[in-house]
């Protein structure tokens, strides 16, 4: 291999992706991205990968010195509660440069009716007693504490399908992957009837349609807030990313 610089990415979203197409074409480096391994077909970002987890803190430490990584972009997705964490703590064991690349969070618009809440044991209780018919738009590792809500008749879209052993008592599955277009998305509520939709605060173009079609339907939106991040050096577009790395 060249002496080519390393760039390691950690990824697993669609800014993982769009950077990776970026930085392979920079003269001087070498891009890896690194995936956990979640999804069982990934769509792969171009270059080099690599998949799994890296045994915490320590062992993206030792990856880094291994593979002699000169730096780190942190483009995980903005509800990856862990990994941003370790990427920091590494990065200052090792003293490897780390970027956070993260895409905006959305922000309501007039007509919206949004109630935000910090987790989904929060979204049941405001859901308890109001809903009768609900769309979660959210990862099928996270379902169960809805299942409590026996009087509600849930739709849940989802990359892959979800535990059949969840004890929903009314569910709809739709497997589908992003992104997705408005009048998709208002078909899809408008024909379920629904009246609350649950999603996180992922930001992005990809995945918003929904949030237009519940202002336009009048839908109310559980919306969780972004857990908290490290204080790194941030950017939100790949422009700026790419002209970090230029810089190193
Ligand atoms: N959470 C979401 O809502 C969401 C949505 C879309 C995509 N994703 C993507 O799915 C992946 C996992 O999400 P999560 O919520 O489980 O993350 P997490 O809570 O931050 O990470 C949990 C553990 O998974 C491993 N891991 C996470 N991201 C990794 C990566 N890019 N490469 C290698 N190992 C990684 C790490 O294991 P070790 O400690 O063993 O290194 C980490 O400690 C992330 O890459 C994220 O970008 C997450």
């Amino acid at each position: 291999m060249s002496g080519a610089d390393r760039i390691l990415i950690l990824g697993g979203t669609g800014e993982g992706i769009a950077l990776a197409s970026a930085l392979t074409s920079l003269p001087g480096r070498r891009v890896i991205s690194s995936l956990a391994g979640r999804v069982a077909n990934p769509k792969l970002p171009p270059g080099e990968v690599r998949i799994g987890g890296f045994g915490g803190v320590e062992g993206l430490a030792a990856y880094l010195r291994e593979n002699k990584i000169r730096a780190v972009i942190d483009a995980t997705h903005p509800f990856a509660r862990r990994m941003g964490w370790n990427a920091a703590a590494a990065s200052q064991t090792t003293n490897t440069p780390l970027l956070r690349f993260e895409r905006p969070a959305w922000m309501p618009q007039p007509g919206d009716h949004w109630i935000d809440v910090a987790d989904w044991d929060e979204a049941v209780n405001v859901l308890r007693g109001k809903a009768r018919r609900v769309f979660l738009a959210l990862g099928r590792q996270e379902l169960a504490p809805f299942t409590a809500l026996k009087d509600i008749a849930f739709v849940i879209r989802a990359v892959d399908a979800p535990d059949a052993d969840l004890a929903f008592a009314d569910a709809e599955i739709v497997l589908a992957r992003g992104p997705f277009k408005l009048a998709d998305e208002r078909v899809l509520l408008q024909s379920r009837g629904i009246d609350h939709l649950v999603c996180k605060n992922s930001g992005g173009d990809a995945t918003d349609a929904k949030l237009q079609a519940a202002r336009e339907l009048g839908v109310t939106v559980i919306m969780q807030r972004r857990p908290p991040r490290p204080d790194v050096p941030k950017v939100s577009d790949v422009q700026a990313a790419v002209d970090w790395v230029r810089s190193l």
